[in-house]
């Protein structure tokens, strides 16, 4: 498996390996390595030739010091899983310096509103930080393909509109939510959990799902929730919101034959955690 860490090498290493018409693949992360990451390096290893992993904790997206501070990083262990996977992956893990030439800022965007709801509302920049680093990603590798979860569905929803007005070649492949036995949303920032609280956070999972199969509506969507975490006294909820996929916007009522899904986000021990279902 081969590993760079600066920008030149690795171009060459892809322009050669696009002259013999390989099918790259890319992957953005910020590395702490869980399955949910490893369900879209497999299902990358399965559509290309090489499959480009990317890893750094991309600091122009967060708007929080300690969030930055205390985000969970363990290179080897995530170079031995990857290696676990195939030897045809290749590895990008630069220095923040090497992506940002000294300017660690995000650049200005134009999201067609999508990053004025939910995370955007909360988490200034943030969506301006992650196409920064992605957007320069994007320019760098020009891989076939990127791949991105859904459990950050409002990200995917942007860098999949972005891509399509800043007429990308690559085209994005969404990612189904990988999730602990429990059903809490597979996450870096869950390994800052204790123990108890990560057991207990299954519940998140659980409330979405029974909305869901009950077929709620949206008022009884939005107070079986806070019912819900009203038994959780230790998660403060941000939001419940039942929104239309393409827009963002909540919606007026629940229709399952229409793109929607529950959005969550709450905080425990200082954990930011996020959350979605489709309402179908
Ligand atoms: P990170 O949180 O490391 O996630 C990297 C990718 O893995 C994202 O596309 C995310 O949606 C996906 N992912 C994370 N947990 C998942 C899960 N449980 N199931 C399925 N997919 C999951 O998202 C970022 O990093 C950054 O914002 C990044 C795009 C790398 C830019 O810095």
């Amino acid at each position: 498996m081969l590993v760079f860490r600066d920008i030149s090498t690795l171009q060459n290493h892809l322009n050669n390996l696009k002259s013999k018409e390989k099918i790259i693949g890319f992957i953005p992360t910020m590395g702490a390595l869980h399955n949910g990451h490893l369900s879209l390096v497999n299902k990358s290893v399965s559509q290309n030739d090489f499959p480009v992993v990317f890893f750094l904790i991309n600091p122009t997206q967060f708007n929080n010091v300690d969030d930055l501070k205390t985000y969970p990083s363990d290179i080897d262990k995530d170079l031995e899983l990857l290696r676990s996977i195939s030897d045809k992956i290749i590895v990008f893990n630069p220095e923040s310096d090497e992506l940002y030439a000294g300017d660690i800022k995000p650049d200005q965007f134009n999201f067609n509103e999508l990053d004025r709801y939910m995370e955007g509302e909360f988490r200034g920049n943030h969506f301006a930080g992650v196409a920064t680093v992605v957007s320069k990603l994007f320019s760098l590798i020009k891989a076939d393909y990127a791949y991105f979860g859904e459990k950050d569905f409002q990200q995917l929803q942007i860098i999949t509109n972005w891509v399509k007005t800043a007429d990308i070649s690559t085209a994005v492949v969404p990612c189904p939510i990988v999730r602990e036995a429990n059903g809490l949303a597979m996450s870096s920032r869950n390994e800052l959990l204790s123990k108890k609280t990560r057991k207990e956070a299954g519940f998140i999972y659980n409330t979405l799902k029974y909305c869901v199969t009950n077929g709620l509506q949206k008022a009884a969507i939005y107070s079986y929730i806070v019912h819900a975490f009203g038994k959780h006294p230790t998660f403060t909820l941000h939001y419940a919101l039942c929104v239309n996929e393409d827009t963002l916007k909540e919606v007026y009522e629940v229709n399952t034959k229409k793109k929607q899904r529950i959005f969550v986000a709450t905080t425990v021990e200082g954990v930011r955690l996020i959350d979605n279902i489709a309402l179908k």
